[in-house]
């Protein structure tokens, strides 16, 4: 990346897009980075107020299927990059109302090609997921060769995404980098996923749900290493390729909820098996060797040590949970928790 280039980050103000704008600002004062982001539930200004007083950074807000709001941001700033965040992200959401899933992640990361490519843009990385993939068994790792085989309305749409990304560096000669990790962990996740919603919980010794027997299997990546690995793929990655990235830390939901309740040295009866999630993936596992041996980059801590630092994290920052649980948040819970008695 040469200096005084202005990438446009999508979704920043979501749980990963705002620890990579932290990080960018923190350790690229090279690079201006203009936040474009709809501030959905998910999206959350306050993530970013250390550093949205620098010059290196620019906030607007919009929606990435608005295709006049996207051209005249990337005319106006001169970007030159784009890194695709924004999207709808939780599984369960996707199962109770897939509409959304389509509209941002498939017809707003369609928008964002087409603008990149009328715009001339000269690197585009769409952040997509390890879901795409769809389930392993007991052994095994997906490697970028592995088939595509999404099963849920929200790994489905992420899927539909990586195709036109595929087709637009196919089609169009856009130079594109699609990124697939593993589940990511760390400050300021919304309480919806796994990680901060039983903190939450076993804080105030609400019951823990686990869904069905507790023994589907994620590989548990910080989420700082994530940041790292997508600056490394979009600085040095070969166009049109697919890097995987994940922590090497398998370990199935009930260890994960287990060590959330010995943080708190609280009992293993908080845990309440509850009913599973429909279509519920058994076991994801990365193979990052490409990653390991072409980008120059490796997870940088263990996940004990990472889920210790998350822990700390949002023990320290009681306010931000509490801000971010106070609203629609309230309802989301009854609707997905309460209503099976
Ligand atoms: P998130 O739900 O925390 O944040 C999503 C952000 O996108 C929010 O700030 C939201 O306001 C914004 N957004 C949503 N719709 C938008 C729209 N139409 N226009 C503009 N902005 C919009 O998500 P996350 O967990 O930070 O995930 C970020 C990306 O990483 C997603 O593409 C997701 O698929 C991918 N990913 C996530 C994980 C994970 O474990 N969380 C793992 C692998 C890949
Ligand atoms: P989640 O954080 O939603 O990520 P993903 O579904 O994208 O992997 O869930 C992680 C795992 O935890 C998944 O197997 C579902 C399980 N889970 C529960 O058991 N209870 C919960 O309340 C939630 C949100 C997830």
């Amino acid at each position: 990346m040469a200096n005084n280039e202005t990438i446009l980050v999508t979704g920043g103000c979501g749980f990963i897009g705002c620890n990579f704008v932290r990080m960018m600002i923190n350790k690229h004062p090279e690079v201006e980075i203009v936040n474009f982001d709809a501030l959905t539930y998910a999206g959350n200004l306050d993530n970013l107020t250390d550093v949205m007083d620098s010059s290196q950074y620019h906030f607007v807000r919009g929606d990435i299927q608005d295709a006049a709001l996207v051209s005249k941001v990337i005319a106006d700033y001169e970007i030159s990059g784009i890194i695709n965040f924004a999207a709808e992200s939780h599984v369960d959401r996707s199962i109770t109302g897939p509409k959304v899933f389509i509209d941002t992640n498939v017809s707003g990361t369609l928008n964002l090609l087409q603008q990149a490519n009328e715009h001339g843009i000269k690197r585009y990385l769409q952040v997509s997921t390890d879901e795409v993939y769809g389930s392993l068994g007991a052994t095994g790792a997906f490697t970028e060769e592995s088939p595509l085989c999404p099963n849920s309305p929200y790994s489905a749409s992420k899927t539909a995404a990586d195709h036109f990304v595929r087709a637009y560096h196919h089609t169009f000669g856009l130079d594109t980098i699609v990124t697939r990790c593993s589940n990511n962990y760390g400050p300021y996740q919304f309480p919806e996923k796994l990680i901060p919603l039983m903190f939450n919980n076993a804080r105030i010794d609400k019951p823990l749900p686990v869904y069905g027997d507790g023994a589907n299997v994620r590989d548990w990546i910080y989420v700082n290493d994530h940041c790292e690995a997508i600056w490394a793929a979009f600085t040095k990655g070969t166009p049109g390729e697919v890097y995987n990235f994940g922590g090497a830390s398998e370990r199935n939901n009930l260890e994960v909820v287990k060590a959330i309740l010995s943080y708190f040295n609280k009992p293993d009866s908080l845990i309440k098996f509850v009913k599973d999630r429909l279509g519920h993936d058994q076991r994801y596992a990365i193979d990052a060797t490409k990653a390991l041996t072409t980008l120059d980059w490796k997870p940088s801590v263990t996940f004990e040590e990472g889920l210790k630092m998350t822990l700390d994290w949002y023990s320290t920052n009681q306010k931000w949970i509490d801000n971010v649980t106070s609203g629609e948040y309230k309802s989301y819970y009854k609707k997905m928790y309460e209503s099976e008695g």
